[in-house]
């Protein structure tokens, strides 16, 4: 499944006629169209100096959470760890913001440009316990290749 959308990602990153908002919003669509455990995908990144992220590009249901504090919920804590974040339950966290009751797990893995975290690749899922390793290598991929045009 991931192997399939390689060159599909470097296809849209790539395309020069379409501004970066537009390639990452594809990149959201057609990670969700795709991966059958991809319920929401979308992109935050730092907001200007602030210690909080603010919304990109996304697909999938429109969400209130468009500005995140650093520290808070999945999202805030990888601003800060510069980790990935796998939450296999989201019932389990403490520190979690929710954007929709049918959300089971979450993954969150952080974007780096010039070895700065910039922002994130964050998924939602409405599967328990879906993302294996696999995912974490696919979405640093993709973080990889969104690097190259930020
Ligand atoms: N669940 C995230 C908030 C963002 S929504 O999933 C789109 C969190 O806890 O940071």
């Amino acid at each position: 499944m991931f192997e399939n959308l390689v060159p599909k990602v470097t296809h849209i990153i790539s395309d020069g006629n379409l501004s970066v908002e537009d390639r990452l919003k594809y990149i959201c669509e057609l990670l969700k169209e795709n991966v059958p455990h991809y319920d929401w995908v979308g992109f935050y990144f730092k907001n200007g100096d602030k210690r909080e992220l603010r919304l990109g590009p996304f697909a999938g249901t429109p969400t209130d959470h468009t500005i995140i504090p650093f520290g808070k919920g999945i999202c805030g804590q990888v601003a800060v760890s510069n980790q990935n974040f796998v939450v296999p339950d989201v019932s389990a966290q403490d520190n979690y913001i929710a954007c929709s009751i049918n959300v089971r797990s979450e993954i969150v893995i952080p974007l780096f440009k010039d070895g700065e975290n910039i922002g994130q690749i964050d998924i939602d899922s409405e599967s328990p316990d879906p993302f294996t390793e696999e995912d974490e290598r696919f979405l640093e991929f993709i973080n990889q290749e969104v690097a190259k045009i930020l």
